[in-house]
């Protein structure tokens, strides 16, 4: 069971004294102080009551004062012109810590369970996945796992671009230099490495080689019409990238319910486009057909269903999809997690999909990100000038995080290449996810491996450190107890992890995973800096002190190690 959080616990007694004072109980809202020197938390209604009920704000405190009702929990007092501050008396702190300890989903936020489907990653086929959908795929798979904690029914769908003109151009390539290969396309002998070393060099050709990108184009339309060895062969190649696909996500800790792709929703446009037209929601316009959007929907362009030449786009196949995905079984919410460069055409799909009702009552959201520059600023490239492909930027961190235990730990062999591995993950995650998704952030390879400041591997390494801790006390006879006894910072640890619920909920309603990985940092440091001021293992340390201390900081790791695996964060043994 949910145990109350302490800012809960003393809002219900604010507003009880806000109420026998003759005050509405909405104005005696509880947040955390400003001031932790001076309070714990305060509550700022009161001049908005004395305002509503015409009296005076130092008088209605004075009241307040008479009123509040503690109850062992707090005690209050007056702040400024008729600010209340109440400080959590160190009973309560000890019991609620105790209550944390000893149920680990005491801290997991109630929620009204809603289904969603969240869209993200959103790789294309054959051009392999690169440093772009780290975000998508990263941000993605956490909010998908920070909705399941909560408590919600959550789907996931990668969404492949597998339908696009790309395919045409690869295809035209291979016909021209491995023309053998389609001859038996179920069959062709066809790898990953190859698809990566041609895709360049067909997209450089059909930007010099105007018959080549003609042809490219003729090649499309027969592989998307179905043409028997282009079609084979675009299977063939959508195969052999989507296992690629998935072994690069698996590194990250990223998996999809559903491995669709654009191509699934083609057959269905004629028959969407023929219905819409007949509704009238779809028109003509100058050989193209378009859905106008309401002026509600933003100063936007129309969305485009099929252009003049008859081919259908972007536009088209995402408002397939939602059709698709509003029908049986309809989730209550569809999360898609995609470049904030794409915001018009998400306005466009979803002011369609309401204008059309395929949306059926879904709430539609953009969740928009910003882009991943390098440490020139600009948008992240390897050294060869090329966009970085993730299996590629994952070595590097790999590599680099090898060089750095070998330096400081005596890790080897296969114990030194998975700590390396966790590493690497925890440092490119961490480096995503302690920014705020809507702005742009800088790939900093160097600072996010680093063991301190705000990265992935201080927060492993602060779990490693307290664990070796545990180790050594349990070697020495002291275990866990009772959390008895307040130190030097426990009072800030304590409140930092009472904040979790409200740290999650917060993470929910903003969409934003920056807030639980933002509050995980803060635990982390507030656990440093309790183990700091509070030895464990001396000789003038009681036992009772010694259990007490190590009983808290127990309960904080348990938080630490569950936030961190919500993020898809691995803790290694060492490090
Ligand atoms: N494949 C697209 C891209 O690379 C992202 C797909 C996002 N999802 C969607 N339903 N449009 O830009």
């Amino acid at each position: 069971m949910t145990q109350a959080t302490l800012s809960e616990q003393v809002e219900t007694l604010c507003q009880a004294a806000f109420v026998a004072a003759g005050f509405d109980a909405a104005l005696g809202t509880v947040k955390t102080s400003d001031r932790p020197d001076l309070a714990d938390f305060q509550c700022n209604g009161l001049l908005a009551a004395a305002k509503r009920y015409k009296v005076n704000p130092r008088a209605a405190a004075e009241e307040m004062l008479t009123r509040f009702e503690g109850n062992g929990l707090a005690e209050v007092s007056i702040a400024g012109p008729g600010f209340l501050n109440f400080r959590i008396l160190p009973h309560a702190l000890l019991a609620q810590a105790a209550a944390h300890s000893s149920d680990a989903r005491s801290l997991v936020p109630t929620v009204a369970p809603q289904h969603f489907l969240l869209d993200y990653g959103g790789p294309n086929v054959a051009k392999e996945m690169h440093v772009g959908h780290l975000r998508s795929s990263i941000v993605g798979q956490a909010l998908h796992d920070i909705l399941t904690f909560a408590g919600h029914k959550t789907e996931g769908d990668v969404h492949l671009g597998d339908w696009g003109l790309q395919l045409g151009l690869l295809i035209t390539l291979i016909e021209e230099e491995q023309p053998h290969l389609l001859e038996d396309p179920d069959n062709a002998l066809l790898t990953m490495e190859d698809l990566q070393a041609w895709y360049p060099k067909a997209s450089a050709r059909s930007k010099e080689d105007a018959p080549f990108l003609d042809r490219a184009r003729s090649t499309t339309q027969a592989m998307q019409s179905g043409q028997g060895s282009y079609y084979a062969m675009w299977k063939r190649i959508v195969e052999v990238s989507s296992v690629a696909l998935q072994r690069d996500f698996a590194r990250l800790g990223v998996s999809f319910d559903y491995w669709y792709g654009e191509s699934r929703y083609q057959a269905a446009l004629d028959g969407l486009v023929t219905q819409l037209k007949e509704k009238g929601d779809a028109v003509e316009d100058d050989g193209a057909v378009i859905i106008r959007l309401p002026e509600e929907a933003g100063d936007i362009p129309p969305l485009m269903l099929r252009n003049s030449k008859g081919g259908y786009g972007y536009g088209a196949t995402d408002l397939a999809t939602i059709d698709e995905r509003t029908g049986e079984n309809r989730p209550d919410t569809l999360l898609y997690v995609v470049d904030a460069r794409q915001r018009t055409h998400f306005q466009q799909v979803f002011a369609a999909a309401k204008k059309t009702g395929l949306d059926r009552g879904t709430g539609l959201e953009h969740i928009a990100f910003g882009t991943v520059n390098g440490p020139d600023g600009k948008p992240f490239k390897t050294r060869a000038g090329g966009v970085m492909r993730l299996s590629e930027l994952m070595d590097m961190m790999h590599e680099a995080a090898k060089t750095r235990l070998a330096e400081g730990s005596d890790l080897t062999g296969d114990m030194l290449e998975k700590t390396a591995e966790d590493i690497a993950v925890a440092a490119v995650k961490f480096g995503e996810l302690s920014h705020d998704r809507e702005s742009n952030y800088i790939f900093d390879m160097d600072q996010f491996l680093r063991f301190e400041g705000k990265t992935g591997p201080y927060l492993q390494y602060t779990v490693v450190r307290i664990r070796s801790l545990f180790d050594r006390a349990a070697a020495a006879g002291v275990q866990p107890g009772d959390i008895c006894k307040l130190g030097d910072n426990a009072r800030e640890l304590i409140l930092c992890a009472d904040d979790l619920p409200a740290q999650m909920a917060r993470t929910i309603e903003t969409r934003k995973p920056s807030v639980l990985a933002m509050h995980l940092y803060s635990l982390a440091n507030r656990m440093n800096q309790f183990y700091a001021a509070n030895k464990v293992l001396a000789d003038d340390v009681s036992p009772d002190h010694a259990a007490a201390r190590l009983g808290l900081l127990k309960m904080a790791e348990a938080q630490l190690v569950t936030g961190l695996g919500i993020l898809g964060i691995p803790v290694p043994d060492r490090m």
